[in-house]
């Protein structure tokens, strides 16, 4: 069974179609419009579906809390969103059967099905490192959603405003400098949910021997295996599961 998934990002939308955990169709990307409301992001995916002139289940990873399809947070995303149901905006834009879980669940589910944590046994948490800091924390393979632990509180700031891949880039950080602070929201993390496995997704895992250096957590560190295409195919993998399921 094939679905479309959808990435959604603070920056960028991008879409595949998905077999088996592996993309049969190209990538496409899309800057995420500005201002980034329901409509202008619905449409956005409806035209990556069309690009690939695909109709079928679509699965979305959304970067916000997601409660039985709904939005409840909005931090890098038009604050429009809230208390939207994400899946009725964009199932009435693409005509096409929608499932919408946060971004980071989704990477980390594909990471768990397909990637580099499919041993199932013990405490994984999954980090991706992109606008903001997402987190998906898994316990023998099955997903507690929703963490948000990006807005952990860190030296009196939100981690995400201390060690995304967006404040490396603005201030400028070396990887050494960067790294120092992204190993303290890992430090963080572990005091408070000892994972035995950390696995870092976003564009910037495939950087990981630039600041692997400067980790000095007991858990082991990976970067996923299925580096950026981790949301996408764990959006898929939820659309896929959900119709299975039924
Ligand atoms: C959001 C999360 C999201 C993460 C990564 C955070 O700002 O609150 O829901 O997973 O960014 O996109």
């Amino acid at each position: 069974m094939q679905a479309l998934g959808v990435d959604i990002g603070g920056s960028g939308i991008k879409g595949a179609i998905v077999e088996n955990g592996k993309l049969v169709s190209e990538r496409i990307r899309i800057p995420t419009p500005s201002p980034s409301t329901p409509t202008a992001v619905a449409d956005v995916v409806a035209t990556i579906a069309r690009r690939l002139d695909y109709r079928g289940p679509i699965g979305c990873g959304f970067p916000a809390v997601i409660q039985h399809g709904v939005a409840r947070t909005a931090a890098n995303i038009d604050a429009g969103w809230i208390d939207c149901n994400v899946e009725t905006v964009i199932q009435q834009a693409t005509d096409c059967p929608v499932i919408v879980i946060n971004d980071a669940d989704a990477a980390g589910l594909a990471e768990v099905q397909f990637g580099a944590a499919q041993d199932p046994n013990g405490v994984m948490m999954m980090v991706t490192i992109g606008t903001g800091l997402g987190s998906a924390l898994f316990r023998d393979g099955v997903l507690f959603p929703n963490t948000e632990l990006g807005h952990l509180m860190l030296n009196n700031i939100k981690a995400e405003h201390y060690a995304s891949g967006a404040v490396r880039k603005r201030e400028g950080l070396s990887w050494k400098e960067w790294g120092a602070r992204f190993n303290e929201v890992l430090e963080l993390y572990e005091r408070l949910f000892w994972p035995d496995l950390f696995i870092l997704g976003g564009g910037d895992c495939k950087k990981l021997h630039k600041f692997e250096p400067c980790l000095k957590v007991r858990a082991d560190v990976r970067a996923a295996t299925l580096e950026n295409q981790a949301g996408i195919i764990g959006a898929a993998t939820a659309a896929i599961r959900h119709r299975t399921q039924k």
